[in-house]
This record gives structure tokens, C-alpha cells and sequence, in this order.
């Protein structure tokens, strides 16, 4: 029973987590360093980013890729170092981001 109880809160704990793919994921992760949905910073803005990438049928991996191994060249002359302890919330970052 014990072990049951343990489980279930496993599993609404990471669901709760993948639902958590917002502004609080990018600010934990510090992409709201260099990004923000509007207001022009070091990088550019999610807005920017999901209409980039809107004509990607593969938008998601794209931006996963450029999460982890870092990106440069696509938007201005500043490259995005690679976010590698990002990585297990890349994919929902990226999903969160193409929602702009
Ligand atoms: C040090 C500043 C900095 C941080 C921190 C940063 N970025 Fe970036 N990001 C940039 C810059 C600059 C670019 C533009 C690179 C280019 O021109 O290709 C960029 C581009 C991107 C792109 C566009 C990729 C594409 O192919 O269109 C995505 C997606 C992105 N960042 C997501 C993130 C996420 C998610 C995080 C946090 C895990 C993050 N960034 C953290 C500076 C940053």
C-alpha cells in the first residue's frame, strides 16, 4: 500500500511537471536572462522565435537541438551558448515556446 501511495505521488508529481512548461521553467532554467515572451533582450524573443520557426514542421526538435547544443547565426550576430542543464526540460520548453 505504502509503496502504491509512493507511486501515485511519483506520478502526479511528474505530471504536474511536464504541465509546468511555462514562464517558471524558463526562469528556473535562466533562459529569462536573454529571453523574454516580448521586451528584446540578449536573445531573441519567444515571440520571434515561434514565428521563426512557425514554416518547421520539426519546430520542436529544431529548438531542442538549439537548447542543448547552443545556436548562432539565426537571429543577430550574438550566439546562444549551449544549455545543457536544460536538457530535460528542452522538450517542453521548446513546446511552451512555440505556443507564442
Ligand atoms: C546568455 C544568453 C542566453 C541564454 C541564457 C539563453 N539563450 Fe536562447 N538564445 C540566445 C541568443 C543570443 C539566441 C540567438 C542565436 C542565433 O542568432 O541563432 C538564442 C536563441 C534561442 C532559440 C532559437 C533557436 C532557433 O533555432 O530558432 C531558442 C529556442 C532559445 N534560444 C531557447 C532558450 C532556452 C529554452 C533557454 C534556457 C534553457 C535559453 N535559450 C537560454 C541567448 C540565450
Amino acid at each position: 500500500m505504502k509503496a502504491l501511495t509512493a507511486l501515485a505521488l511519483a506520478a502526479s508529481v511528474l505530471l504536474s511537471g511536464s504541465a509546468f512548461a511555462s514562464a517558471d521553467l524558463a526562469k528556473k532554467n535562466g533562459c529569462a536572462v536573454c529571453h523574454d515572451a516580448s521586451a528584446k533582450k540578449v536573445g531573441p524573443t519567444w515571440k520571434d522565435i515561434a514565428a521563426k520557426n512557425k514554416a518547421d514542421k520539426n519546430a520542436e526538435a529544431t529548438l531542442v537541438a538549439a537548447i542543448t547544443k547552443g545556436a548562432k547565426g539565426k537571429y543577430g550576430k550574438i550566439p546562444m551558448p549551449p544549455q545543457a542543464k536544460a536538457t530535460g526540460d528542452a522538450a517542453a520548453l521548446a513546446k511552451w515556446i512555440m505556443t507564442h
